[in-house]
């Protein structure tokens, strides 16, 4: 099975996260940037209140193919206790993925507020399988076993490990 990570970082911990679990299960990552270019402030004064009210950026790449994959992980930093609006944007960027396991994950400074459950209900909007949630500190995402927590839920569909899941 191959899993595709598709994740948004303005500052650079979920993407921490992001390779760290790409390392872990064999996946393949995709950055999603935000057009907009927010300044550091500007991230406050105008990205916060946009993924508040659960707004959608221009984002690149434009379209996410998933069709050569067989699961998705999306990461989000916590803006505002909420997705960002990069991320907002790339779920609905999502092309194929009606049907396919999906797991989320965020990255904040301790108050994820409901992040996770937007993100799943988006994506269980567009028809997704979610099949779990993990939320972690930027403290956290500085020590690498943080990380397992995700990868244990990924792992069992993840390249690799089919041996193990048919072995008696
Ligand atoms: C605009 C903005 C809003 C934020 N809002 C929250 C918040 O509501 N709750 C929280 O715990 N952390 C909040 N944070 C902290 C980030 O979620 C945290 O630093 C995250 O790990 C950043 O991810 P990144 O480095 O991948 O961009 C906010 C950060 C920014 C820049």
């Amino acid at each position: 099975m191959s899993v595709c990570i598709v994740y948004h970082s303005e500052t650079g911990t979920t993407r921490t996260v992001a390779e760290r679990l790409a390392a872990a299960v064999r996946g393949d990552l995709i950055e999603v940037k935000d057009l907009a270019g927010y300044s550091k402030v500007g991230m406050y004064l105008m990205g916060a209140p946009r993924a508040m009210r659960g707004k959608k950026a221009d984002i690149e790449p434009a379209i996410i193919a998933l069709s050569g994959y067989d699961a998705v992980v999306v990461g989000t930093p916590v803006w505002a206790g909420s997705p960002t609006p990069a991320i907002n944007a790339a779920v609905a960027a999502l092309a194929g993925i009606e049907g396919k396991p999906a797991f989320v994950f965020c990255t904040s400074g301790g108050s994820p507020g409901k992040t996770l459950e937007t993100m799943q209900a988006m994506l269980a909007g567009r028809g997704a399988d979610v099949r779990g949630a993990v939320a972690l500190t930027a403290r956290d995402a500085r020590e690498p076993a943080a990380v397992e927590a995700l990868v244990s839920l990924v792992r069992p569909l993840a390249a690799g490990t089919r041996e193990a899941m048919v072995s008696p």
